[in-house]
């Protein structure tokens, strides 16, 4: 048998070769290694290595087009180009100031015999895995087409622990479970969610990405996709007997999957690797692989805390809406209030008085506009106007209340679903947004999409939202998009997009079955893979919060503060009811302090499932803080404080669960202790069962009375 290698001197080699066996290219940087061949029949394939072992097996790439005609087999290699990329960049905001990108790339071109059609696939090998994609240069014989199946293959070299939800055209708000590959079945989990309002799942093999596992021999491996745009997201199929994953796409509302005219390129497909689970929280591929931002003026972009007239609704103290009916009204011909309504202008303004003295940023308000009294289930594409308050919400009155305490509004845009009635109303949205001086909107996707047939994650929607950020940068608005697709990095795009939910936030401890202590040293390995989600931490009052009795999130109190840094989003909410707050003040200043915005991130240890130990450092200053979370185990956090700087002295506050806490039986006990540190400290930190720690470490300026840390 004859092997032809190809040579890789960053310029096109003209080959026109099929059917080799050994790789005909081959990448690699540090432990990652990538090859790519065609098979006999002219299927491309790649494999990826770390460390020589195999953590992709042959794999197959390719589309499957409507015409009934695949661009999967048939190719000859008619070049190939390489070079490598060594550069860094600062973000807007973020977890880290500087970002280093570092990687080698391939671009493979290929042509298909017969038509002679065009594919090339590109590949970027970075130090901590791989992303590639396909690029559909322009070409005679194929210009408009459509993408009814991708073949993108991920063969599994064994069967791994996995920590999955449903894949669902729908919904990303599912619990996780950890299985072996071998046992995934979504149906039990689909059909316990009654917790869920709209669910799809095409077969109980579905998975959602980012999808996390770990090998028998200690590898941490995550795949996901970068830079979603004009193209629909992308599940994953599992074969639980070779432990094989294939690309599911979202369809559209004909079954169809993606809309393209060449030129143009598919969304990277990425996976990430390491031996040690922090490196996978501190990979940067996903936002390496998107596009630098598209808004060149972004001094309007601030990230900031907010509280909201939100949890009182969730837990059935307050309405959303301002009427119980919408088809009756009384002799004023008006709707005839419930007095149950959250959004009333007095209430909004003690929200405002306490963000104010306390130095939040911002208060949201749902709840505000007319619309809530039949919004949820009926599938209508008129639901909600964006520009009429309720009676008892004075907009102008709120406005000028607010920016007299110096305090933002966060405006709330729930469309239940009916995007293309949110697509006609954007511009008026915005521009009233501008009128009463709001930066900041929160939108929401509960119930089935209209236009009819589409899906929370198909191509149709998920270039709505880009859109709306968009539309939202024209008018200098942040958002935060509540049931959208999950992020894939875009945010680095468009960095006015600061937080999706996308995932199970605290509130399905309000509405739902809850979160198990697991959920979130799970979650930062999962959905925040792709970036900031607005998960709602900050709940004190942990019991008796609710009109059930038997309620209770499983938590401690002090692993809600500990969510402000494990957790990142640079749009972070202070979700708890004022008056909670005001009983726990002293823990509270935590929550306080704790900033959104970091230039620098130290995972110090984690393990899905487990625990996740993370120290940043506070943008523009010396202070660091601390989160330790752990699932339903108690563990000892020891943190060294290497990380500071040599010289210092910094005095530590340390948030702790109290020797008695128990996220089940005593979740609200905690104890506060500040201490001299510096950079030869290690901190001994004790998390109860379902507990955390936090930690806010402030350079010094007096240490008279401050115990030394031992
Ligand atoms: C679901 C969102 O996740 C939640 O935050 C919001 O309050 C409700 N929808 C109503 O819009
Ligand atoms: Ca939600």
């Amino acid at each position: 048998m004859k092997y032809i290698y190809i040579f890789l001197l960053g310029f096109i080699i003209p080959l026109g070769l099929a059917a080799q066996e050994k790789p005909a290219v081959s990448a690699g940087m540090n432990k990652v290694k990538l090859d790519f061949r065609l098979d006999a029949q002219g299927h491309p394939e790649y494999a990826v290595y770390y460390d020589q072992k195999p953590i992709i097996k042959p794999s197959r790439l390719g589309v499957k087009l409507l015409d009934n005609t695949g661009l999967d087999h048939g190719f000859v290699i008619t070049g190939t180009e390489k070079k490598s990329i060594d550069e860094q960049w600062n973000p807007v905001w973020g977890e880290v100031k500087t970002i280093r990108n570092h990687y080698e790339q391939v671009i493979v071109h290929l042509k298909q015999n017969g038509q002679g059609r065009l594919m090339d696939i590109v590949f970027r090998v970075f130090e901590d895995g791989v992303g590639f994609r396909y690029v559909f240069p322009k070409q005679p014989d194929l210009k408009n087409f459509i993408v009814t199946d991708e073949v993108t293959e991920f063969a599994l070299a064994g069967n791994h622990k996995t920590f999955w939800i449903p894949g669902d055209y729908d919904s990303n708000e599912y619990p996780y479970t950890t299985s072996a590959i071998s046992e995934i079945n979504n149906q039990p989990i689909v059909a316990s969610s009654d917790d869920i309002a709209v669910k799809t799942v095409p077969d109980k093999y579905a998975v959602q990405t980012p999808l996390m596992m770990k090998t028998a021999d200690g590898l941490y491996i995550n795949i996901h996709e970068a830079a979603l745009v004009n193209y629909t997201s992308m599940q994953l199929h599992v074969d639980i007997a070779t432990y094989k994953l294939t690309a599911s796409l979202v369809p559209d509302a004909l079954g169809n999957k993606a809309y393209m005219s060449a030129p143009c390129y598919t969304p990277w497909r990425t996976i990430i690797v390491s031996n040690k689970a922090a490196d996978i929280l501190e990979s940067k591929i996903i936002l390496n692989l998107n596009d630098p931002s598209k808004i060149t003026n972004t001094s309007w972009i601030k990230p900031m805390k907010f509280v909201g007239v939100w949890w009182e609704m969730q837990t059935g103290k307050a309405t959303w809406n301002y009427a119980n009916r919408a088809d009756t009204v009384g002799a004023d011909g008006q709707l005839i209030p419930n007095k149950t309504h959250g959004a009333n202008t007095a209430n909004v303004k003690r929200y405002i008085d306490f963000a104010a003295k306390n130095g939040i940023q911002a208060v949201l308000v749902e709840g505000w506009n007319y619309g809530w009294e039949e919004w949820f289930g009926a599938w209508k594409e008129y639901v909600f106007d964006f520009v009429k308050p309720y009676p008892d919400f004075d907009v102008a009155a709120i406005t000028s209340y607010a920016s007299s305490k110096g305090v933002k509004m966060i405006m709330h845009n729930e469309t239940s679903g009916s995007a293309s009635d949110y697509e006609r109303q954007m511009d008026t949205a915005f521009r009233f947004m501008n009128k009463y001086g709001y930066t900041s909107v929160k939108t929401g996707y509960v119930g089935k999409i209209i236009p009819r047939g589409e899906h929370h994650d198909g191509e149709w929607m998920v270039n709505h939202y880009v859109r709306a950020a968009q539309k939202a940068a024209d008018y200098h608005v942040m958002i935060d998009a509540h049931e959208p697709v999950r992020p894939t990095g875009l945010q680095r795009t468009y960095p006015n997009w600061m937080a999706s939910e996308a995932g199970r936030g605290n509130e399905y401890n309000a509405f739902g079955h809850g979160n198990k202590p697991e959920h979130e040293t799970i979650m930062p390995f999962t959905r925040f893979m792709g970036g900031p989600m607005d998960y709602t931490p900050g709940i004190l009052k942990i019991t008796d919060y609710t009109s059930l009795p038997d309620k209770q999130i499983h938590t401690t109190l002090v692993k809600q503060l500990a969510l402000y840094v494990v957790l990142y989003s640079p749009l972070q909410m202070a979700a708890d009811l004022p008056e909670n707050y005001e009983k726990y003040l002293d823990a509270f200043q935590f929550i306080k302090d704790v900033p959104v915005d970091w230039d620098d991130t130290k995972v110090i240890e984690a393990e899905p499932g487990n625990y996740i130990t993370t120290a940043r450092k506070e943008k523009g200053s010396e202070n660091w803080f601390i989160g330790a979370i752990t699932n339903e185990n108690n563990r000892n956090a020891s943190v060294p404080l290497n990380f500071l700087d040599k010289k210092a002295k910094y005095i530590a506050t340390i948030y702790a669960d109290a020797a008695n806490a128990d996220w089940k039986t005593n979740p609200e006990a905690y104890k506060i202790n500040s201490y001299l540190v510096d950079a030869n400290t290690t901190l001994n930190l004790k998390l109860a069962k379902g507990g955390g720690a936090a930690v806010s470490i402030k350079q010094a300026s007096s240490t008279k009375g401050i115990p030394i840390y031992k």
